[in-house]
């Protein structure tokens, strides 16, 4: 399966995505989360631009986790930092789903970006 829908909470918004064929990316590694969220409209806050130096990305994977590339040791310092830490917490940003599953995922109270442009 290289077709896969992201499905956002709290919002339930599902986006769908092609992982043979990756979001291009101003912000974040292409083909990552944070790509399919801002190509799908969804705002989780990014304040460093997607290159794994603020952590404000966080996302918690409630489903299809291991359809996404294992974290590097940047993404996990970074990790180490957010507030409301799980064992399935993920940066949005360095998030690359293979597409061999559908995914859910939250984005946690305190990052969601209200502001709507
Ligand atoms: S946007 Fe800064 S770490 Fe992901």
């Amino acid at each position: 399966m290289s077709r896969y829908k992201i499905t956002f909470l709290p919002m339930n918004v599902t986006v769908e995505s092609d992982a043979s064929a990756p979001k291009p990316a101003d912000d974040g590694t292409p083909g990552s989360v944070l790509a399919i969220a801002i190509d799908g409209g969804i705002n989780i806050d990014h304040a460093c631009g997607g290159v794994c130096a603020c952590s404000t990305c966080h996302i918690v994977v409630k489903e299809g986790i291991d359809s996404l590339r294992a974290a590097e040791d940047d993404e996990e310092d970074a990790l180490d930092n957010v507030p409301g830490l799980t064992l399935n917490s993920r940066l949005a940003c360095q998030a690359v789903p293979d597409g061999s599953a559908d995914l859910t995922v939250e984005i946690p109270d305190w990052n969601r970006n209200a502001v709507s442009e």
